[in-house]
């Protein structure tokens, strides 16, 4: 079935532009459709807001300032099962886990450390749509399926 998911290229990958580029590359060479895409700084707040769900958690005041730290590219991207195939292509979220259990992974490949993870994407129909909308409150996911 044709989904939409929310990817985020962290302020680590776009930080390094060969890295940016890889990133787009994966993208693009894994039949996702670029629906929406764009750069954007977040202030402390957008991160705390986004994040909220992990308050509380001990790496959430470092993640929150990592994220607001510099550029980030947002993008929505449609394919079939694309929310699964996104994470599968990241890996899991520890890097050394990742590195062990999926050495082909983004997430292996250039992800720093647990935090820096060069990428984010949705877990579930409910949390794309909900991600979808805080990065792109004008983007209206059912008149672009409808146009499908
Ligand atoms: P993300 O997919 O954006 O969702 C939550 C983020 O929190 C995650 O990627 C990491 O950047 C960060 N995170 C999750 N677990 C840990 C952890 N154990 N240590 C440090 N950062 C983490």
């Amino acid at each position: 079935v044709l989904q939409l998911t929310l990817a985020v290229i962290k302020p680590d990958a776009v930080a390094h532009p060969v890295m940016l580029e890889a990133l787009h590359q994966i993208i693009l060479g894994n039949n996702f459709v670029v629906v929406k895409c764009k750069d954007l700084v977040w202030r402390r707040q957008d991160s705390e807001k986004f994040y909220a769900e992990h308050s509380g958690r001990f790496f959430y005041q470092r993640l929150v300032e990592f994220m607001s730290s510099g550029p980030m590219r947002a993008y929505v991207l449609a394919r079939e099962d694309a929310i699964r195939h996104w994470r599968e292509l990241m890996g899991p979220t520890k890097v050394f886990q990742a590195r062990y259990t999926s050495p082909a992974s983004i997430r292996a490949q250039f992800g720093l450390t647990d935090t820096r993870n060069t990428t984010h994407g949705s877990d579930s129909v409910e949390s794309a749509q909900r991600e979808i909308r805080f990065f792109f409150p004008d983007f209206c996911a059912e008149e672009w399926m409808e146009k499908e």
